[in-house]
């Protein structure tokens, strides 16, 4: 699907976003492995949270959609039976890592497949660690997706993470439910915590001391209701499109503000930005509250070190940014932007040239220098939902009318973002 994008005159309106995708896809998985039905506000619409509700499906829970409202009929930890075919991730990483953590402890042997993209991502951080444990998993070519698990008695272990991934630690996490004893994982650079709110929220022994996580093995979970905030995420498109455009001024509702995530808005803040937090409140455990962005020239800066690790998902969007600020915009540290659903170095430096916009690619992220002209441009996705809304938003401050290729892939995360943008421009 090609999207044609107009250069906005100002942006405008109050907006509510769909569900955080990230806690969706815990919401979902430990709602399949607590005792008795839970309740699920707010589920995120994207297909890759839709994808964990069809492997939970095919997994033999009973899982009701009514609008973003899912309920999970759990049968405890040992409810889940063997699928009659093989699950499908789809484009999610999230699905596939975090829930091979949890098919290596079955009493079954399955097999979890994904699309092109995924794979291509690798899987050797998690089968390590899982292997460890004493699970089996066969990989193509030892590290990429299907994946067959061959379920087994797992063993806890003590793990410190190579990589700043919160799919890795959910996955060694969620297997730590099935172990024998205590599961330990250490992280150097944080990442985002909800796995470890979400589990103690349905009832399980977890404690988190700076930076070790310890779980307990064989707790009893219990289903219960809860809510997912929107996704900060999704929300840093329109905080950025309202930075950028003259003359905008939007609130977003109900916006997850986990200080694992929020690192984006302090660093709008620090280079200028004018974003606020209007209220915020905890729900089951995790920070929600109401932003304000008014346009506003930034300075621009640099992503760097735990930074990168904490915004990871953004640096696209504010690649896009940093072109327009003042002073530019240097990413480093930011190799784990090559793996994800595509190289984002790589796609977000083509769409750069397309719209004639300078930009010096290095092995580990980007230098982008300031006050750049944006040029109305054909871009593509590749494929890529961050890529298709980032370059949406590079598209508002445009001279004329820019077109986005395969913008569909925008839905794996966030399929009302085209809606929206028309609604506020
Ligand atoms: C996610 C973790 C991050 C992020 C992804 C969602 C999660 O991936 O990029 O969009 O929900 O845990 P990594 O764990 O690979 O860093």
């Amino acid at each position: 699907m090609r999207q044609t994008i107009r250069p906005a005159g100002r942006l405008s309106g109050l907006i509510t976003l769909p569900g955080d995708k990230s806690i969706s896809h815990r919401f979902a998985m430990i709602a399949s492995l607590a005792e008795g039905a839970s309740k699920i506000t707010n589920y995120s619409t994207g297909a890759d949270c839709h994808s964990t509700l069809d492997c939970v499906r095919a997994l033999g829970l009973e899982v009701e959609e009514q609008g973003t409202t899912v309920t999970v009929k759990g049968r405890g930890l040992d409810g889940w039976r063997q699928p009659a075919g093989d699950l499908d991730a789809g484009n999610s990483g999230s699905t596939i890592r975090m829930m091979a953590g949890l098919l290596a402890a079955q009493p079954f042997k399955s097999r979890i497949f994904g699309d092109e993209s995924l794979s291509r991502r690798p899987m050797g951080r998690i089968i390590k660690p899982l292997e460890s444990m004493g699970a089996r998993i066969e990989a193509r070519d030892g590290m990429y997706p299907p994946l067959l698990v061959h379920g087994n008695r797992l063993h806890s272990i003590d793990y410190t993470l190579p990589v700043p991934s919160a799919q890795v630690k959910t996955c060694v996490l969620f297997a730590g439910l099935f172990a024998d004893g205590t599961t330990i994982v250490r992280e150097t650079i944080r990442s985002r915590d909800h796995t470890e709110i979400a589990l103690r929220e349905f009832g399980a022994d977890l404690k988190v001391v700076k930076r070790v996580i310890t779980i307990e093995g064989r707790p009893k979970l219990t289903g219960r209701e809860v809510v997912v905030p929107s996704d900060l995420s999704s929300a840093a498109f329109f905080l950025v499109a309202g930075l950028l455009v003259p003359g905008s001024h939007l609130v977003i509702r109900n916006v997850g503000l986990n200080p694992t995530r929020s690192a984006l808005l302090d660093f709008l803040l620090s280079i200028g930005g004018a974003v606020k937090v209007l209220k915020i409140e905890s729900v089951n455990g995790e920070l929600i509250g109401d932003i304000e962005v008014r346009h506003s020239r930034v300075r621009g800066g640099t992503i760097d070190r735990e930074l990168t690790a904490a915004i990871i998902d953004e640096i696209p969007v504010l690649a896009v940014l940093g072109a327009a600020s003042e002073e530019g915009i240097v990413i480093c540290d930011a190799q784990e932007l090559r793996i994800k659903e595509t190289d984002r170095i790589a796609t977000v430096a083509d769409n750069f040239r397309r719209m004639g916009i300078e930009v010096e690619v290095t092995p580990d992220g980007m230098r982008v220098p300031g006050k750049q002209k944006f040029r109305a441009a054909a871009f593509d996705s590749f494929g890529d939902h961050r890529i298709a809304m980032a370059f949406a938003v590079a598209a508002l401050a445009g001279d004329s009318e820019s077109t986005i290729d395969n913008a569909e892939a925008a839905s794996v995360s966030f399929p009302e973002f085209w809606n929206i943008l028309r609604q506020i421009a």
